[in-house]
């Protein structure tokens, strides 16, 4: 690949995408991910299709893309643990704690990446940050506990905000956490966690990545969790 000063986003995550499929070992089953970045990966896991047993997916949307690309779906109850977790994030930290969940998705993300043994994290490399928590944190929450939910995370120092209009894939509802400055990232994963009606926080510090290709103008940044 050329690289140069003119590659946009889109370019840099295609370059993240591409880099993962170094991770995806022949016959096996891969669990994929969701958003914009994973979208590429996809297709280039398209490529080699004959090879892999198939994949799991993190979301309606990606299953469907993986269908009409011909990659064999399958359910993650009928298959076990797996070997492989791509997938994109919204921000990740020098520890590859990661925020998901811009998307909507992170609920089913959190049960693929605990399930398997490698979770490799693509993103543009705009997404690395100091301190977690610019990006808001996104929480999966049951619809009757939204206010109580949101109350909550007041009280924890943030500005939750509705996602209106949005309902994710289990039928649930998104808050997004503003004004958070997330310093210890396990410490406010458990917290939100704990809260009644809380389905998932997209924090992923528990379990973080375990290799972060950031796509750069001068080329894939591959980074192994310290
Ligand atoms: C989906 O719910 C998210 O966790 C995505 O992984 C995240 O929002 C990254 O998406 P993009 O690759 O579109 O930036």
């Amino acid at each position: 690949m050329h690289y140069d000063n003119t590659m946009n986003q889109d370019t840099l995550k295609k370059q993240a995408a591409e880099a993962a499929l170094q991770y995806v070992q022949e016959d096996t089953i891969v669990g994929v991910g969701t958003g914009s970045t994973v979208n590429f990966f996809i297709d280039s896991l398209a490529s080699m299709k004959g090879r892999i047993e198939g994949a799991v997916s993190s979301s309606e949307a990606s299953t469907q893309r993986m269908k009409d690309l011909g990659i064999p779906v399958f359910e993650l109850n009928s298959v076990g643990d797996i070997p492989l977790y791509v997938d994109g994030a919204d921000e990740s930290n020098a520890y590859l704690q990661l925020i998901k969940g811009g998307g909507a998705a992170l609920t089913r993300e959190k049960i693929v990446a605990a399930a398997a043994q490698k979770f490799v994290c693509i993103a543009d490399e705009s997404k690395l940050v100091g301190i977690l928590g610019k990006f808001p944190l996104p929480v999966e929450v049951i619809p009757m506990a939204r206010s109580y939910v949101a109350r909550q995370l007041v009280k924890l120092g943030g500005t939750p905000e509705w996602r209106e209009g949005c309902t994710t894939d289990n039928g649930n509802l998104i808050l997004d956490v503003h004004n958070m400055e997330i310093m210890e990232p396990i410490k406010i994963e458990r917290a939100i966690n704990d809260i009644a009606g809380v389905v998932t926080v997209g924090l992923f510090a528990q379990r973080p990545a375990d290799v972060l290709i950031l796509g750069s103008k001068t080329g894939p940044k591959i980074t192994t969790k310290p």
